[in-house]
């Protein structure tokens, strides 16, 4: 999507604020709890093109020709895919009408067929000699009207590209049947786009009856970012393609059917204490025939059938269970495996096996424990084996399905757990929690929970406002693990305000350590040519990868992890000269709904800086969305649609009270007020009438369209009724604002505090470890209070990460960009004062005395 910002003069201010002091006190003999070792670790999902096209190192994109295969349990209607009607699992016994748009453009994706001179090619998908059961399509490639130097090639484009690197490499196998109907050769290539060759490899005959396997390596002599996989065939004739393979020689610690390096070494760099696998929605699947299984996932390729993934496309699962308790073993890290509890995913068509039916699904998952850590002489330890590995994988944790909820999942997860524990008592065993935080109703009904799983999406500026989130709890009856949390509203695709939010939930969680115990951020990868989710940890294409900021700020608090935290106290001095924070113009707006406004007035200081006159002075107002319409002395919006807007030109007000009329006609919300306009792309708003004229929030907006609230959404005292003009005043003052309608107070808004601290002792190395963000835009001067800290000259480490505006984000240009810097520090008295540079996070590591 394109942004247009459209720059009115708006008279906006630029000030420099005033710099913040604090003083942080910390007792070194006061200490609280112990950090786990497992705070930090991992969680993959099958989700935009992690797994395949990502970490999974295939380079051929549909390699067995399944990817057009309608998934398991919908049927094609009108180019959507949809669920066969059964009771969804939340709404029972009513079905729910969701349904999925299925986008392919031919049956057989990523592959093409290429010619000139009077060649033909066709290609065609055919079930009439299934490999195997799980790969039952076949491509049929005809070749007809070929003369002697006609090209007639068939190309894979890899998933957006594949790379070949000078010198490196490349493992081809693929099945073809040509049964005397095609005699020629084959000739496969990396090519550029524009068709140089890169290396290549002949096979002059094929083998003419049944399936045959081919393999041959190629030694790429160019180097291409964007290169593609060509087969050339010389003659005239028909074949049957199936299962064609590329892989670099070389992947992550050189195993066959191995991951990528790149991908792989940025996991593993960030220590993850455990992986979480295999999902997220990928468990749930959008009906309860495409549930991921991990039976599917192990053995021989040609026998996995794949997995339809909820986020859109098919799953290889060759990244599948065994290959996951690889790379869980081969960075050190423990496996978290999530399964299926016999229920789709409730967001999609929420299918399931009656509880009744239950029986397949807790053998299923007490088999995977059994793979995974079972001795070699048990029925799945001993395919565990056979496929390669006869010791035990680090199988620790257990998660009982992915984000259900409520009392109907809470009594069948305690025949889960019962089951699994009877077992296998070593496990540790997480209970999901639906999305967002703990729900009661489901620990409720829950007779036991070793740790429940948090799910944490949130906006930017919420872990300011929330730092105390954790301190909530009831501790004793269960531990908490936050299985996915990421700041990702108002951040674009993540940039250094939204680093700086995941830095300060990080230290929410390590000072909340003796409850929270291991944390997980979430997505993991995005394939940037494939983006389900708004902001990801990790970006990459066919070739190159990089970590965002957020990703070091995680790895930055991993490697500084504390072993004990102690007691620490930070007290903000606010600036003796506050300034205004939400100077800028005003606007009207809408969302899916029909509204009019008048009689608008701006006081200051209780003068009146602005008077709206709405048949004369029309001109004030600049359109920027919507259909908006003079309707004698209102501005009406007579457009559905979401983000209409128009904007009061050339005025800029500091300190305000804005004070106007409004009256809805139709739709689903009721008013928006933007206010602190910057330009027409960043500015906040007041909606009164948000969740279909329920609530009202404030929100802010950058990019135009990236909307993120900065209160929790509050209950409106009255649904607001169309055809009624509504008095609506907002007080704007320096850091505060507050809304009132028809004279009644309705939210309040204060600009958090943006400095955190927390303190911990690495015991190992006799070192305090202090970690600090300032999210303010100034720097803050910090004066370090440590009681019992020898006077005598200490020496120490300040690492920082910091970016020159809140919207900076590392690039596939530049990905080290913005990386933590490290300092050494010599410290000669007790009296410590750093000033921390604006919108940065800090470790400040300080070897104790006695240290080596
Ligand atoms: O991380 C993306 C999705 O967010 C996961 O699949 C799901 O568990 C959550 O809602």
């Amino acid at each position: 999507m394109k942004f247009y910002i459209v720059f009115f003069t708006l008279f906006v201010s630029c000030r420099l604020h005033a710099q913040r002091s604090a003083t942080l006190s910390i007792d070194l003999q006061k200490k609280e709890a112990t950090v786990p070792a497992t705070l930090h670790g991992i969680f993959f999902e099958e989700i935009s093109h992690a797994g395949d096209g990502g970490l999974y190192a295939e380079l051929i994109q549909n390699r067995g020709f399944e990817e057009s295969r309608i998934p398991p349990g919908t049927t094609l209607k009108d180019g959507f895919i949809v669920p066969a009607e059964r009771p969804h699992y939340m709404m029972q016994p009513k079905a729910s009408d969701w349904k999925m748009p299925w986008t392919l453009k031919n049956d057989w994706p990523a592959w093409s067929a290429e010619t000139n001179g009077t060649a033909e090619m066709q290609l065609q998908i055919t079930k009439e000699f299934p490999l195997t059961d799980a790969s039952p399509n076949a491509l049929r490639v005809k070749i007809k009207k070929r003369n002697a130097t006609d090209k007639t090639s068939l190309i894979n484009d890899g998933y957006w590209g594949i790379k070949a690197e000078k010198n490196e490499t490349y493992l081809l196998s693929f099945y073809a049947r040509s049964q005397n109907l095609y005699k020629g050769s084959i000739t496969v290539s990396l090519r550029s786009p524009e068709g140089e060759l890169l290396g290549k490899y002949r096979f002059p005959v094929l083998k003419q009856q049944g399936w045959q396997q081919y393999k041959c390596e190629i030694k790429a002599t160019g180097s291409h970012d964007k290169a593609k996989f060509v087969m050339d065939f010389d003659k005239e004739g028909e074949l049957l393609i199936d299962f064609v393979s590329l892989f670099p020689a070389h992947t992550f610690k050189n195993r066959v059917n191995g991951l990528r390096k790149d991908l792989a070494r940025l996991i593993a760099d960030l220590k993850p204490s455990f992986i979480r696998w295999p999902g997220g929605c990928f468990v749930e699947g959008i009906t309860i025939e495409n549930a991921a299984d991990w039976k599917k996932t192990i053995g021989p390729l040609e026998q996995r059938p794949g997995t339809y993934s909820p986020w859109g496309y098919w799953s290889s699962d060759g990244f599948g269970y065994h290959e996951y308790l690889q790379f869980c073993e081969d960075i050190n890290a423990d496996a978290l495996f999530v399964f299926n509890v016999g229920v789709s995913c409730e967001y999609r068509s929420g299918t399931f096996a009656p509880d009744d039916s239950i029986q397949p699904y807790i053998q299923n998952a007490l088999d995977a424990i059994e793979y995974a850590i079972g001795p070699a002489n048990t029925g799945w330890g001993k395919k565990r084996a056979a496929n390669g590995h006869a010791q035990p994988f680090p199988l620790k944790y257990i998660e009982i399905g992915n984000e259900q909820h409520g009392p109907l999942y809470a009594k069948r997860y305690n025949v889960f757990f019962d089951a699994i524990k009877k077992k296998y008592p070593q496990l540790r065993i997480m209970a999901s929690m639906g999305i967002g935080d703990v729900n009661r109703r489901t620990l409720d009904s829950m007779k036991r929970v070793d740790l429940a799983d948090e799910h944490a999406y949130k906006p930017a500026n919420w872990s300011y406002v929330n730092y105390d989130h954790f301190d909530k709890y009831k501790r004793g009856d269960w531990e908490m693990y936050v299985g996915e949390y990421a700041t990702n509203a108002g951040v674009g695709s993540g940039n250094m305000q939204a680093a700086l939010n995941d830095a300060v939930y990080i230290m929410s969680m390590e000072r909340n350590a003796d409850l929270v115990k291991m944390s997980s951020y979430a997505p993991l990868l995005v394939n940037v040519n494939d983006v389900d989710w708004p902001v990801n940890l990790i970006n990459f294409d066919a070739s190159k990868s990089f970590g965002r900021i957020s990703y070091y700020a995680i790895r930055m608090m991993q490697d500084n992890k504390a072993t004990v935290n102690i007691a620490s106290n930070l007290s903000i001095e606010e600036p003796k000269n506050k300034t205004a924070l939400f100077s800028g113009s005003i606007g009207l707006a809408t969302w899916d709904t029909r509204s009019a406004y008048k009689d608008i007035k701006i006081t200051s200081n209780g003068k009146t800086v602005y008077e709206s006159d709405l048949i004369n002075r029309r001109d004030d107002w600049g359109l920027i969305r919507g259909e908006w319409k003079w309707e004698d002395s209102a501005l009406y919006q007579s457009a559905m649609g979401e983000q209409r807007f128009a904007v009061l030109k050339n005025h800029s007000f500091d300190t305000y009270t804005i004070h106007l009329k409004a009256r809805k006609t139709d739709g689903y919300n009721a008013f928006i007020v933007p206010f602190a306009v910057k330009d027409t792309n960043t500015f906040m708003r007041v909606h009164i009438g948000s969740w279909l004229n329920a609530n009202v929030t404030i929100e802010n907006v950058v990019n135009g369209f990236d909307v993120s609230d900065l209160v929790r959404q509050q209950k409106l005292p009255f649904k607001i009724e169309s055809g009624k003009w509504y008095d609506i005043r907002i007080e704007v003052g320096l850091d505060k604002v507050d809304v009132f309608l028809e004279g009644q107070h309705i939210i309040h808004y204060e600009e958090p505090k943006k400095l955190f601290a927390i303190a911990g002792l690495d015991e190992a190395k006799n070192e305090v470890v202090i970690k600090l963000v300032n999210g303010y835009n100034e720097a803050a001067n910090i004066n370090f209070l440590i009681q019992d800290f020898t006077t005598r000259a200490a020496l120490g480490e300040w690492i920082t990460l910091t970016a020159p505006s809140l919207t900076d984000e590392n690039s596939f240009s530049n990905p080290a960009r913005f990386v933590p810097s490290t300092r050494n520090i010599t410290l000669k008295s007790a009296d410590l004062r750093f000033s921390l540079a604006p919108r940065s996070i800090n470790v400040i590591r300080i070897k104790k005395a006695g240290s080596p």
